[in-house]
């Protein structure tokens, strides 16, 4: 499996996921084959790449942490403001990621779209859910974890579109205007009597940072909600992998690192030390070099073991780097990442 940007596409591959224009709507079924018509739309669409079949994907673990239908309920739901459609999906996004065997969050289970808010919010809904359960949180509040993780922009709705859509960057004042979204937020759910105060609370606090220095009350440590910690962690990852698949910039390690990087400054350390077990260092597709010289391509990743995936090497022979007796002093030394513009790609 690899990422194609749709530059690289050709008619004929086979694309891994269902691919929805930003209306929903379907326009191509997983596991179908491309044609020249959808990649011409997809060119037009400024869609940020696909991922396609390869001659490793029957051995990956292709598996979803979250299925396609529910992942677009979702954005449907704050598209609409339907706030107890959002708290039920919440419901069912908690209970999908509680059921889940090895979870672990993987690039593929993110979806990117440009600017589009309400994706962006399912997966930092699914991060932080992912982060809530790893710090032991019980089921209750893991949902209402979900609930505000999904709302926590959504006092983008009260900001002008030319400022949130503008290209390149802001001025100080544009930027006062922005900053001001969690409080619209808050205020907008201020007077449902569904929402709890733990969730508002996780809107109106998600861009504190720990050290103080965040916004919009300049709070520091503990005094952020435990919510908002968790928001804040898996909003700024989820913003750092949407870089990478549109500008070059980050690669799943360099995301986890800016994390590490950030601890004590921007973020609770405990969280991020318990995030990063959830975290793929090298996703499923991504090509190594083992310290044996070897190439290698990976198929699985397991939690808290995210530096020793399952490999397979290119005669087929599968390496599981955390358990194989055989494998402890093999390490990776070197990637080439599962983002590639598709030249050098096996067609299917
Ligand atoms: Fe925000």
């Amino acid at each position: 499996m690899k990422y194609v940007k749709p530059s690289a596409l050709k008619p004929g591959m086979i694309s891994l996921k269902s691919i929805f224009d930003k209306r929903g709507v379907c326009l191509l079924a997983a596991n179908h084959e491309l044609t020249a018509g959808i990649i011409k739309q997809l060119q037009i669409m400024d869609f940020p790449g696909l991922y396609i079949y390869d001659e490793y994907a029957e051995y990956e673990d292709l598996r979803e942490i979250l299925d396609e239908k529910t992942r677009m309920d979702a954005v449907n739901a704050l598209q609409t403001m339907n706030i107890d459609r959002v708290m039920y999906l919440s419901t069912e996004i908690t209970e999908s990621l509680l059921g889940v065997d090895e979870l672990v969050i993987d690039f593929k289970d993110l979806k990117f779209y440009h600017n589009d808010t309400f994706a962006h919010s399912v997966n930092v809904a699914m991060l932080a859910t992912t982060c809530g359960i790893g710090l032991g949180l019980n089921n209750y509040d893991l949902q209402e974890l979900c609930t505000s993780a999904m709302l926590h922009d959504i006092g983008k709705r009260g900001i002008n579109k030319d400022i949130l859509d503008k290209p390149g960057k802001l001025t100080p004042e544009e930027r006062a205007i922005i900053n001001q979204h969690p409080a619209i937020g808050y205020n907008m759910m201020y007077d449902n009597p569904v929402v709890t105060s733990r969730t508002r609370m996780g809107i109106l606090l998600h861009h504190e940072n720990w050290d103080g220095t965040g916004y919009p009350r300049g709070i520091k440590e503990d005094h952020i909600p435990l919510y908002a910690r968790i928001i804040h962690v898996a909003d700024v990852y989820d913003a750092l992998c949407q870089k990478r698949a549109y500008k070059d910039d980050y690669d799943p390690k360099e995301c986890v690192e800016y994390l590490m990087a950030n601890c004590g400054s921007m973020f609770d350390t405990r969280i991020v030390e318990n995030f990063i077990h959830y975290l793929t260092i090298y996703p499923v597709g991504t090509d190594v070099m083992l310290s044996t010289g070897q190439k290698a391509r990976v198929l699985k990743n397991r939690a808290k073991t995210v530096l020793r995936p399952v490999v397979m090497l290119e005669d087929k022979t599968v390496l599981d780097l955390a358990k194989d007796r055989d494998t402890y002093n093999i390490t990776i030394v070197g990637y080439d990442q599962v983002f590639i513009e598709g030249e050098n790609l096996t067609e299917p």
